[in-house]
C-alpha cells in the first residue's frame, strides 16, 4: 500500500480504469447479477445485442428501465468519492476512464470521466434520425418512439457486438499511452479493449496496479496486486 502511494505521490500522469466491481459495494450487481427473478431465464445475447432489442424492444427496454430504477436507489461509495476528490485536489493528473454505466463517478462529481460503455441514463434513436425524430417530443412507450415515423429510442450504451464511441475510445487509448501510473480497479480484465489499456500502458512502461479482492486477467501486467475492495482502498491510497 504505501509502495503504491509512493508511485501516486511521483506520478507526472495517473489513468484509472474501472469495471463493475468498483461499484459492487454501492450495492449495484453486476451485468451477470443484475439477470435476477423476471430475468434470470435470458442469456446477455437476450438482452443486450441490437438483434435482440429489434426482435423483443419491449423486453430489452423494460430489462433496462429495471436497471434504471435500481441504480437510482443506489449511491456512490467512498471509493468513488475518494477519485473525484483526488481530481478536485489535483485537477489535470488523473484521468478516469471506466466501463461501468451506472453513472456512480460522474454523481460522485467525476464529471469528465470517460464512459466507455456509454450511460444508462442516456437514450439514443435506433435508427438513423429523420427530420421528424425529435428526442423532445417522443410518444411515451416501452419503448418510446417518433409519433411520426416509429423510430425506436434505445439505451445509449455499447451492447455485445457494438463500437465502442469513438471519441472515448480515443481519449481513453491517448491517457493509456501518456500515463506513467494505472490503476485497474474492478474489473475482470477479460472485456476488450477496454482491458487492452493495462497492456498499452504496461507495455509504454507504465506502472500497472490492480485493486481486486480476486486474481484478474490483468494480474500478469501489473507491478502490483492490492487485494483489497475498492471502496476500502482507493480512499487509503488517495488522501494526501
Ligand atoms: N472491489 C474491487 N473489485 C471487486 C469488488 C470490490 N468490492 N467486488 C468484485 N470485484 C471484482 C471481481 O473480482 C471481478 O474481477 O470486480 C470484477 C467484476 O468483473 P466483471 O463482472 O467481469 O465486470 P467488468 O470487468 O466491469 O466487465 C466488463 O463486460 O458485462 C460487460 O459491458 C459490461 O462493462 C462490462 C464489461
Amino acid at each position: 500500500m504505501s509502495t503504491v502511494r509512493d508511485w501516486i505521490g511521483s506520478a507526472h500522469h495517473i489513468a484509472v480504469l474501472t469495471g463493475a466491481g468498483m461499484s459492487a459495494e454501492s450495492g449495484v450487481p453486476t451485468f451477470r447479477d443484475a439477470q435476477t427473478g423476471l430475468w434470470a431465464q435470458f442469456k446477455p445475447e437476450d438482452l443486450a445485442t441490437e438483434d435482440a432489442f429489434r426482435a423483443h424492444p419491449r423486453r430489452v427496454w423494460d430489462w433496462y428501465q429495471f436497471r434504471r430504477d435500481m441504480i437510482a436507489q443506489v449511491a456512490p461509495n467512498a471509493g468513488h468519492r475518494a477519485l473525484a476528490a483526488f481530481q478536485q485536489r489535483h485537477p489535470g493528473l488523473l484521468t478516469l476512464i471506466t466501463q461501468n454505466v451506472d453513472g456512480l463517478h460522474q454523481r460522485a462529481g467525476s464529471t469528465d470521466a470517460i464512459a466507455l460503455h456509454g450511460n444508462l441514463a442516456d437514450d439514443r434513436w435506433l435508427d438513423m434520425p429523420r427530420d421528424c425524430c425529435d428526442p423532445e417530443f417522443v410518444e411515451a412507450g416501452h419503448p418510446p418512439h417518433c409519433p411520426t415515423c416509429g423510430n425506436l429510442r434505445r439505451p445509449a450504451v455499447v451492447w455485445f457486438g457494438e463500437m465502442l464511441p469513438l471519441p472515448a475510445l480515443d481519449a481513453a487509448q491517448k491517457a493509456a499511452n501518456g500515463c506513467n501510473l494505472m490503476l485497474v480497479v474492478g474489473t475482470s480484465g477479460v472485456v476488450y479493449p477496454a482491458a487492452g489499456l493495462a497492456h498499452t500502458a504496461h507495455r509504454r512502461g507504465a506502472r500497472v496496479v490492480v485493486i481486486n479482492p480476486e486474481a484478474t486477467e490483468l494480474d500478469v501486467v501489473a507491478d502490483l496486486c492490492l487485494h483489497e475492495p475498492a471502496a476500502q482502498c482507493l480512499p487509503t491510497l488517495l488522501e494526501d
